[in-house]
């Protein structure tokens, strides 16, 4: 039986970091506020020219995270078969950004998708990742998470329980099919719940106007990223929990087997009070919310890529990965690293 084990890790995050009290700058809040309802300190952004323009793209960022990764597998270009590309925010409406990623990287004309799953895309990326080496499609598959957020968040006071959340950056895998059957991807879970896809969720530039974009959407402020961040909170953590216990049962494990709960980091609150329910000691719980926020589709390949700088991430070990996020879309994977 074929499995698709991860082989390599790897991340970027623009250098430049905005701490909470930098955003008192533009919007009233601070401090005190982000840290004790979020846990968030400070996180990266990218660069932005006198008009507005970033220095470095998504597809850019994605494509260093990726390099770490293939470094870090011994895995060169030649050897990727398929890009998977996990973001809401891709640099452009189409196409998606795998494809800028296979040109930057010289891949050959390895295949390349996006995944529009926002928080929850690694966890579907990985999902797929696993299926299309299961089933023969690909034999080496680089996955990659990638977001610029900061261009996208309101800055006034107006916008600041969406804006002092969330931050920029990219994290990468390297899958590949082994014939070791004690190691790899052993199952997944996926879900959504589309009643709720308007209270997390950003309207515009949209289809469904001509131009995409007019002057009423933006005086209207509908290009910006909203959400009802209670009814969130309150999902995710129940989602969360659900799949957690969801993905052990189907990959035949259980909680005490667990060595490193990798979740999304949504909120550091959210972090412990899952930790809490599902019965992890904190030492088995990766948290980096504190220095990056929210990076969405990059949150889970930057954790991993660090958990495994830092030791916490040993040949064996048994990982399990969590997310939820606008869609509502949730889902977990069960690995053996
Ligand atoms: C957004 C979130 C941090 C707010 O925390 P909370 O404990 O629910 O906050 P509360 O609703 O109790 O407090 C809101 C109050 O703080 C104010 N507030 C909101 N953002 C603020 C900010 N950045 N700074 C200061 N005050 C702020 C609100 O205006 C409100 O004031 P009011 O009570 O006078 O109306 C929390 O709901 C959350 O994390 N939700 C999930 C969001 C998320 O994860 N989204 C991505 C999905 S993956």
């Amino acid at each position: 039986m074929t499995r698709a084990a991860v082989i390599g890790t790897g991340h970027y995050v623009p250098d430049r970091v905005v701490t909470n009290d930098e955003l008192t700058r533009w919007m009233n809040t601070s401090d005190e506020w982000i840290t004790q309802r979020s846990g968030i300190r400070e996180r990266r952004w990218v660069e932005t020219d006198a008009d507005g323009k970033v220095t470095e793209t998504g597809a850019e960022m994605g494509a260093k995270a990726a390099r770490a990764a293939m470094d870090q597998a011994q895995v060169a270009p030649e050897e990727i078969d398929l890009v998977i590309y996990a973001t809401l925010n891709p640099d452009c409406f189409f196409p998606g950004n795998g494809v800028f990623i296979e040109d930057l990287l010289g891949l050959k004309t390895a295949g390349a998708m996006d995944i529009r799953n926002q928080c929850s895309g690694f966890v579907y990326g990985l999902a797929a990742a696993d299926g299309f080496i299961r089933a023969g499609t690909a034999r080496t598959v680089l996955l990659i998470g990638g977001e610029i957020q900061s261009t996208a968040l309101n800055l006034s006071t107006q916008g600041r329980e969406m804006a002092v959340l969330f931050g920029d950056g990219a994290g990468a895998v390297v899958v590949q099919a082994t014939d070791d059957t004690d190691r790899g991807v052993l199952a997944s879970v996926l879900h959504s719940q589309g009643r709720f896809a308007k209270d997390l969720w950003l309207e515009a530039p949209t289809a469904l106007v001509r131009e995409r974009i007019n002057q009423d959407l933006i005086d209207q402020g509908r290009h910006y990223p909203t959400m009802d961040g209670k009814l969130v909170f309150k999902h995710a953590t129940r989602r969360f929990c659900e799949a957690i216990g969801a993905v052990l049962e189907k990959g035949g494990h259980t909680i005490d087997e667990v060595d490193l709960l990798v979740p999304h980091q949504a909120n550091q609150r959210i972090t412990e009070a899952v930790g809490a329910r599902v019965g992890l000691p904190p030492e088995k719980v990766f948290s980096n919310i504190a220095k990056y926020g929210n990076t969405t589709a990059a949150t889970i390949p930057i954790a991993l890529s660090e958990a495994a700088a830092a030791g916490r991430l040993e040949s064996g070990d048994l990982v399990v990965t969590v997310a939820f996020g606008s869609g509502f879309t949730w889902g977990a994977n069960l690995i053996r690293w």
